[in-house]
């Protein structure tokens, strides 16, 4: 295809300490993949992590370790611009315009603002709840479309919020004339790990190290966690129980699709033996993780080439900003350095 006619795409993720193989399977893994057919651009978004209580420090590593875990996964800078949010500050300021066309009752219906006002008074009953938290779907909004991107692979959870940012830019559109195009969706079918210690609940870091299964874990310590897997709850599960299923999955994402077939057939003729099986999901997850090793190792050592490429791909992602940010201030009625006239 030719470079001029491919479709733009944007996606945003969080910086959190490590990656684990859910993020991977969940999100990156795709990303990759897309940048064969679309003009891609991700971002580490920093800013959206300030909306909860952090430490500036952890904060500001964070990020850039996060930027070198995409690389080390196979995002690819010489295809794709990847780049830290915070380089390129219109965003934020997109995300006033917005915060100016959106009204306060719509996002009172987002439910992962309520979701994570929850989750932070259950863990501080005083927390602030900030409203940064409250506008961030704005800021995603602003994210997407300071590109002008029409694509975005998001998960089932940001469904709502993408339907803000559609939202949002017919809201601009029939205010200030034509301009943005409303993002489309890009669902794709991924796989969605749940806990190796509880596979009651989703894999995240937050439920502690025995839970996930980190990018860059060493080779041991991978496959102690995989042996140590549940896989009966205890209670008469209906059914493959979660914990056996989220094992086949395991095994589906890292492409082992005969081993899939033959472990799930030996558990419907009632003769799995669950210490194969997980053996088999440790060799795969160790093939998968020695090479993103050997890569994020090789892009560590030279950190020079990290400080110009986070440089570089922010240069990129702001000249085409600042021009849509040019555009919206004009017909906003902001004033534009060097304009004269209205
Ligand atoms: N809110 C997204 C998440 O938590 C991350 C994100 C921020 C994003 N800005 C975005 C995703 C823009 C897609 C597009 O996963």
């Amino acid at each position: 295809m030719n470079i001029q006619d491919r479709k733009r795409v944007f996606s945003g993720i969080q910086p959190t300490s490590v990656m684990h193989i859910g993020n991977y399977f969940g999100a990156v893994q795709n990303w990759v993949k897309l940048q064969d057919q679309y003009e891609c651009i991700y971002s580490v978004v920093d800013l959206h992590a300030m909306t909860i209580p952090y430490q500036p420090e952890q904060l500001f590593h964070n990020t850039r370790e996060m930027l070198i875990d995409l690389l080390a996964c196979g995002v690819d800078p010489q295809r794709s611009i990847v780049f830290i949010q915070s380089m390129v500050p219109e965003h934020m300021e997109l995300a006033w315009v917005f915060n100016c066309v959106t009204s306060y009752g719509e996002l009172t219906r987002m439910t992962q603002f309520k979701d994570k006002t929850d989750q932070l008074r259950a863990g501080d009953k005083d927390a602030l709840i900030s409203a940064g938290l409250f506008n961030y779907p704005i800021l995603q909004a602003a994210d997407i479309l300071v590109y002008k991107a029409e694509f975005v692979p998001v998960g089932k959870d940001q469904e709502q919020h993408l339907e803000l940012s559609r939202n949002i830019a017919e809201r601009f559109n029939f205010q200030y004339g034509e301009y943005f195009v409303p993002p489309q969706p890009l669902f794709t079918d991924l796989p969605k790990l749940l806990s190796l210690a509880d596979p009651t609940k989703k894999m995240s870091k937050s439920l502690g190290p025995k839970h996930f299964i980190a990018l860059f874990e060493e080779e041991d310590v991978v496959r102690k966690k995989v042996m140590s897997a549940v896989t009966d709850s205890g209670q008469p599960a209906e059914g493959m129980s979660p914990g056996v299923a989220n094992l086949i999955e395991i095994l589906k994402a890292c492409g082992k699709l005969e081993a899939m077939a033959f472990f799930t057939e030996q558990y419907h003729q009632g003769g799995l033996r669950y210490k194969d099986l997980k053996e088999s999901v440790a060799d795969a997850l160790v093939e998968l993780i020695s090479g993103f090793r050997v890569k994020r190792t090789e892009i560590v050592s030279n950190r020079d080439y990290i400080q110009r490429l986070e440089i570089e791909m922010a240069d990129k992602a702001r000249a085409i900003a600042s021009q849509v940010m040019r555009e919206v201030r004009e017909r906003s009625g902001m004033h534009n350095y060097g304009r004269i006239n209205g």
